[in-house]
């Protein structure tokens, strides 16, 4: 579905920084995305790459179980970077000798510039990199030039200029090697003949006639939750196809507060989109009367989801498309899943999912973008900052946010609480540090005193983590004073709760959201 764009393709051996190498290119505003180490050469010729890097990854050359690639990709007319692990593979095809074992280098090491060619142009003597390898070359292949040795006599970096090959054993991608982008823009743009044309506007205009030319003069329905993602995939098939995409916002009524208006307002009154919602939060609520366990309510939320959705569409007549907001990560991660069966801790993946059989052809237009470049995009269409910077938002909703049973009644006290919360931290500056802030209501009553009375209300927990991709996070470490101002406005202002408490649990040993 998308546009082919010519940029860089990473082969992925494994490494845990592959996902960081992607992103150091697309900072660069190059395209770039990363394909399994067993890819074969036609799937890579016909996306016409302008170079390939092969990532670092656990194993060793020689090892019987080293992850399986096709040579033939090797031979390829294009530039090529082996960084770590695939400093060994380039040495080891081309001749070179790789030593295994040995005591290794992790952490900080310093570069011995031997050679400053194309690859360390601009790096000087000393500067700082980022080592994580056991294995190292101890022979350059033939004709191959040392470019550089580590502080500890290992070579570091290696080229052949007319071959067009290099390969490094540190991380350029990793902050801690201080002119690594230095090194990544080398290999782009001096190197690779880069152009820095992976821009918003490009992918809008990409995205806009591949869109035009997939979807012809058929219909397409795009489900939006309120989030970033459906909203400016809406946004982008508007500015696409008009009138002939119809939006469809299921409010179950487990949404923050004027989120479902404040989303059809910036569609419909901002941009012009055809959008209808369609309220079902009674149908949610009574299913959800009495639950209590975390994975039941997600289920029910589920199940509920694509029902009215399904009676949704089905009012709406007949579409040939359903377009959705698929980024980037969830391809990668639904890739790795082969690895094996990983143990569920929470069901995400199956909330706001669709039947198993669908009667339409996906349209899934980001799927090949990070979170922060849909944002980009998503400002590029106009659509408003304080909707596109918002924290993600689980599909379930303030349904996991409320321990033991989702009522109205609490519904309405978590979202007036939650709506102070925000606020406060768009007051004080502070939510843009922050990954997702949100509040927790736990129907536990515990004893309070407002005025001369006796209160006896429940209790509500801030959560405010950082994280880089949910992940792993860590507790925001909020100044002392907003969190007073943030408990004495709510216990003031929002009857049900006289307490307030900040939840200092990194993820792990926690999770972000309580259910
Ligand atoms: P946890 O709580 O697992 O959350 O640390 C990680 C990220 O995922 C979000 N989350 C969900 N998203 N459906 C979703 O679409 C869910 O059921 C769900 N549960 C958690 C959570 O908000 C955080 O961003």
């Amino acid at each position: 579905m998308t546009a082919p764009h010519r940029g860089i393709i990473i082969i992925d051996f494994g490494s845990q920084y592959t996902q960081l190498i992607a992103r150091r290119i697309r900072e660069q505003h190059v395209f770039s995305e990363i394909l399994p180490h067993d890819t074969a050469l036609s799937a890579i010729t016909k996306r016409n790459p302008l170079a390939l890097i092969l990532s670092g990854g656990p194993s060793s050359v020689y090892d019987q179980e080293a992850p399986d690639y096709d040579q033939e990709i090797l031979r390829l007319d294009v530039p090529i970077l082996g960084i770590c692990y695939g400093l060994h593979l380039l040495s080891d095809y081309h001749g070179g000798q790789v030593e295994k074992g040995g005591t290794g280098e992790y952490g900080f090491a310093n570069l011995n510039v031997l050679n400053p060619t194309a690859l360390l142009e601009g790096i000087n003597d000393g500067s700082q990199v980022w080592m994580s390898h056991q294995d190292r070359v101890i022979a350059p292949p033939s004709g191959w030039q040392v470019l550089a040795e580590s502080s500890n006599g290992v070579i570091a970096a290696i080229g052949s200029v007319s071959q067009q090959r290099y390969a490094v054993q540190f991380h350029p991608e990793v902050i801690h090697t201080i002119d690594g982008t230095t090194i990544i823009n080398n290999f782009l743009f001096k190197i690779a003949g880069c152009k820095p044309d992976w821009t918003p506007g490009n992918f809008i205009r990409e995205q806009v006639e591949a869109i035009r030319k997939e979807v012809g003069d058929r219909k397409v329905i795009c489900g939006v939750s309120g989030g970033v993602d459906s909203t400016v995939v809406a946004a982008l098939l508007h500015q696409a196809l008009g009138p002939a995409v119809t939006a469809v916002l299921i409010d179950h009524g487990l949404m923050r507060k004027n989120e479902a208006r404040q989303c059809v307002s910036a569609l419909k009154d901002g941009l012009g989109v055809n959008i209808h919602i369609i309220n079902a939060s009674e149908s949610f609520l009574s299913r959800l009367q009495g639950i209590t366990d975390p994975e039941h309510k997600r289920k029910i939320i589920g199940e509920q989801f694509i029902r009215a959705f399904e009676a949704a569409t089905k009012k709406l007549g007949q579409a040939d498309f359903l377009a959705q907001g698929t980024l980037y990560p969830d391809i990668i991660e639904s890739g790795s899943a082969k690895q094996g069966p990983a143990a569920v801790i929470k069901s995400h993946h199956n909330v706001g999912g669709l039947p198993d059989e669908i009667d339409f052809t996906l349209i899934e237009p980001l799927k090949d973008l990070f979170k922060d470049e849909v944002r980009r995009v998503g400002s590029e269409l106009g659509l408003p900052e304080a909707l596109i910077g918002r924290h993600p938002f689980p599909g379930p909703g303030l349904a996991v946010r409320i321990i033991g049973e989702v009522t109205a009644e609490r519904l309405d006290i978590l979202r007036n609480a939650d709506e102070i919360y925000m606020n406060i931290l768009h007051e004080e500056g502070l939510y843009d540090e922050i990954w997702q802030a949100f509040s927790v209501l736990i129907p536990v009553k515990t004893v309070g005193v407002m005025g001369d009375s006796r209160t006896y209300e429940n209790l509500l927990a801030l959560r405010a983590v950082v994280s880089a991709d949910g992940m792993t996070a860590d507790w925001f470490r909020m100044p002392h004073d907003t969190l007073s101002r943030i408990s004495n406005r709510i216990v003031n202002s929002v009857p049900g709760i006289n307490r307030v408490v900040y939840d200092v649990t990194s993820k792990p040993p926690g999770t972000i959201e309580w259910e």
